[in-house]
């Protein structure tokens, strides 16, 4: 079995929208180039501001986006080339876990027909013995009292839905799971047993996490590596949380999370500069107008993501 579970190569992903009334259509690069393996069993963290494309990234690793170019390869297969039946043998594998999983269910489901509904999509059939059981087994391993099997989401707070999506997540007993902004939504203290929860379940389930989350504390806690987004493109892979800052946004980002301060920490604004639109990109660096250290190079020249002697950076005058 190879270390890496899911690999990005070269992946782009463009959205077109129309310009105006009588305007022609203009497209958009949410995610640019991306080369990027997960490995098994770590955490793999993205951060990155909101619009940076994190989402569709989580997406596209999916396969529920399809990659303008590149190819998203799970085990080894690329996604792309599968036939739609094979395609939902690997979807078993992996899962996914969204910021709100109620945004996708029928509010009219009770707690079990949402945590079963992943077999019914996949054609697995149960009788109703089997079904309790099932998602009594499931609702537990997320922490929750199996009792709540019979209520309907309303029903439930903010983390123990969290929890619910959790369990769905788990039914099918994935080896991969995509985590986009699991706890964006909710309260601190629930957060962090949120976040415990998907430790112990890790350990456990011998589970692989993509981690997305524009939060960079979280990320530094939990995440094993971390990639840094910056308009659609990989900036830095840092090979541990402990490892240099190298890429100036990098450097400014990290440092604005730890601002004394939780709302300028929160927010992220400690950079001046404007961010380029993501339709009309400049030729050279997307983070110029950003960068204190940006010459007429990077104005020229787009940096790609290299891996010098330390960890890949795309920069063209790295931090040391
Ligand atoms: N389905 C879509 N159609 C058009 N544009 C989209 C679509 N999904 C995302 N985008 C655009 O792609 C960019 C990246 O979005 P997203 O991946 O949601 O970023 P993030 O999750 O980091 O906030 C944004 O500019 C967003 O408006
Ligand atoms: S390439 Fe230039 S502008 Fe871009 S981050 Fe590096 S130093 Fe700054
Ligand atoms: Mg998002």
């Amino acid at each position: 079995m190879s270390d890496t579970i899911l690999r990005f190569d070269g992946v782009s992903r463009d959205f077109s929208s129309q310009k105006g009334f009588f305007g022609g259509k203009r497209t958009m690069r949410a995610v640019d180039s991306l080369t990027l393996d997960v490995p098994r069993g770590k955490v793999t963290g993205v951060v990155g501001e909101s619009g940076c494309g994190k989402s569709t990234l989580a997406r596209l690793a999916l396969h529920l986006l399809k990659p303008t170019a590149g190819h998203v390869c799970f085990e080894g297969n690329d996604l792309a080339g599968l036939t739609p039946a094979a395609l939902r043998r690997q979807r078993r594998h992996m899962q996914m876990v969204f910021q709100d999983p109620y945004s996708s269910i029928n509010p009219r489901f009770t707690i079990r027909d949402a945590v079963m509904e992943p077999f019914q999509v996949h054609g697995v059939r149960h009788t109703r013995a089997e079904a309790k059981d099932k998602a009594a087994r499931f609702l537990e391993m997320a922490g929750l009292d199996p009792q709540l099997a019979e209520r309907y989401p309303q029903q439930l707070s903010g983390g123990q839905k969290q929890r619910v999506g959790i369990a769905r997540a788990l039914a099918l007993e994935p080896d991969l799971i995509v985590l986009d902004e699991p706890t964006a939504s909710l309260d601190v203290s629930i957060q962090a047993q949120i976040i415990a929860l998907l430790a112990d379940l890790k350990t456990r389930l011998g589970l692989t996490y993509l981690f997305i989350s524009h939060d960079l504390g979280l990320v530094r806690y939990f995440c094993d590596r971390i990639v840094v987004m910056y308009l659609g493109a990989a900036v830095e892979i840092l090979p541990s949380t402990d490892a240099p800052h190298r890429h100036p946004y990098t450097r400014t980002l990290m440092d604005s999370a730890f601002l004394p301060d939780p709302e300028r920490r929160k927010t992220v604004t400690a950079m001046t500069g404007e961010i380029p639109s993501a339709f009309e990109r400049p030729p050279g660096c997307a983070f110029a107008p950003r960068c204190s250290l940006a010459s007429s190079r990077c104005y020229a020249e787009k940096p790609v993501l290299l891996t010098t002697e330390r960890h890949p950076v795309a920069c063209h005058h790295p931090l040391d």
